[in-house]
């Protein structure tokens, strides 16, 4: 890898998971249209959410980011969009209440549309199809023709990105997050469950508090942090030529930003050292995200957090860990020791998600919910072990009523599952599974917070 970085030097070198494009093209105009649009974030956002990533570093808050396995073209409506940041706000409220934890929000949102692939085509009725790689890419669609890599889609999912985030940018600041509307969050689907009795004990609480505050002079009206909240946006940076043209020169520090999203990561499948991804992640400054799966080594891991944070800065990196509930203990602790030995100030986040998909008898590619809350589980255990703090959580969620994984309160079985299964890749926690699962990591926090003892103060450098 030279020392030489542009937003094109990735083109020099190998690349896994790239479409291949019939029409190069139509392609170079499709980006080169991406390259004159406004950018959908900026850099000071960016940067506010790398300071609020380095208290996660510290132990000082903790990081939710979760939502659409892959976005929809199809499915892009205000009341989708909605409901996932209901939900997202219900596990945050969970977390910061139950834990007493500031809590960090980022949504997989507004740019989730490329998707790696662990196999280049798939068998339908017998005939082989190239496979689905995201909207961004081609259509979901059983025909030769709509697997065809269309450039056009850039377009398309650039401007669905900026309505998402538009929509997003008012429900988080527009007064929606108030306090205040801690009961409305809830869903009606989700109000007859067991965990909407826990979540409402938990809001009835933070409703007496917000009482008592208004009674002391504090009120949502005049405190805007108890109207508002800061919320991120997130996504696999897996299509370069798209990432590329929405590189930019931040013009108050000179430095080059993605601005596609807040926040963007590295798969597991696209972490090689000497590859195209990890090239064009380390020379743009916003937080950056590296799934860590069962394959990697620690010596690997050391020499890609070298490159990718070569300034030890706090909230720059966030490593994602990913290995399946029965091989948490068999690689987390290594990975967490070598990364201690040299001091790094990372942060560590679990996805309880990708190490725990299977196909059920009935076909369906799943995840069982006790796999899913064993593997988080297993990763604060670890930690505790380890001395090491278990900053975040990382998940697949929406808030439509899905049977996509089974288990969880109302124990979906493999039968149900056809029922309103609707992802387009893999399978989602829904709502009531996802605040389950807040109530867990919030127990685990807790824990966490006793074994480490009293907030220890980290002097600044
Ligand atoms: C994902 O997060 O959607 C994903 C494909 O994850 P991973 O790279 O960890 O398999
Ligand atoms: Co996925």
């Amino acid at each position: 890898m030279s020392e030489r970085w542009s937003p094109s030097s990735w083109r020099d070198l190998p690349i896994e998971q790239s479409p291949v494009y019939p029409d190069l093209g139509a392609l170079a105009a499709a980006e080169a249209q991406l390259a004159t649009f406004p950018p959908l974030v900026f850099a000071g956002e960016a940067r506010k959410l790398k300071r609020q990533l380095a208290k996660v570093a510290m132990g000082e808050a903790f990081l939710l980011q979760g939502g659409d396995c892959a976005e929809s073209f199809a499915e892009h409506s205000a009341d989708n969009i909605r409901d996932f940041f209901r939900v997202l706000l219900q596990m945050a409220v969970v977390l910061t209440y139950a834990a007493a934890s500031p809590v960090v929000k980022v949504g997989r949102i507004a740019g989730q549309f490329a998707k790696p692939r662990s196999s280049p085509t798939e068998v339908i009725d017998g005939v082989e199809l190239p496979i689905y790689r995201g909207d961004i890419v081609n259509g979901t669609e059983a025909t030769p023709a709509a697997r065809i890599p269309d450039p056009r889609r850039q377009l398309e999912a650039y401007r669905q990105s900026a309505a998402t985030l538009n929509l997003l940018r008012a429900f988080a600041s527009g007064g929606y997050a108030n306090l205040d509307f801690v009961h409305q969050w809830m869903l009606g689907f989700v109000k007859e469950s067991p965990q909407s009795g826990r979540y409402r004990e938990v809001a009835d609480r933070i409703a007496d508090a917000l009482n008592f505050m208004r009674a002391c002079g504090i009120d949502p009206e005049s405190h805007p942090e108890l109207r508002t909240t800061d919320f991120f946006t997130s996504h696999e940076a897996l299509l370069l030529g798209f990432e590329q043209a929405l590189t930019r020169v931040d013009s108050t520090t000179g430095d080059w930003y993605a601005t596609s999203g807040h926040m963007i990561w590295i798969g597991d499948r696209t972490r090689q050292l000497d590859h195209a991804h990890v090239e064009y992640a380390r020379g743009v400054k916003n937080p950056i995200g590296l799934k860590c799966g069962p394959s990697l080594k620690p010596d690997e891991l050391m020499r890609l957090i070298d490159v990718l944070d070569p300034d030890n800065e706090p909230g720059r990196l966030t490593l994602i860990a990913r290995f399946g509930a029965d091989r948490v203990f068999d690689h987390l602790p290594g990975l967490t020791r070598a990364v201690k030995a040299e001091g790094r100030k990372v942060v560590w986040s679990c996805d309880p998600m990708h190490g725990n998909t299977i196909k059920s008898a009935s076909g369906y590619k799943t995840r069982p919910f006790d796999r899913i809350l064993q593997e988080a589980r297993a990763f604060f255990e670890v930690h505790r072990a380890e001395g090491t703090y278990a900053g975040g959580i990382h998940v697949e969620m929406t808030g439509n009523n899905v049977t996509e994984c089974t288990g969880g309160a109302r124990a979906i079985s493999d039968s149900d599952l056809r029922d309103r299964y609707h992802t387009h890749c893999d399978p989602r926690l829904n709502a009531e599974q996802a605040i389950e699962l807040a109530f867990l990591v919030a127990e685990e926090l807790k824990k966490e917070r006793v074994a480490r003892g009293p907030r220890q103060v980290v002097a600044a450098e």
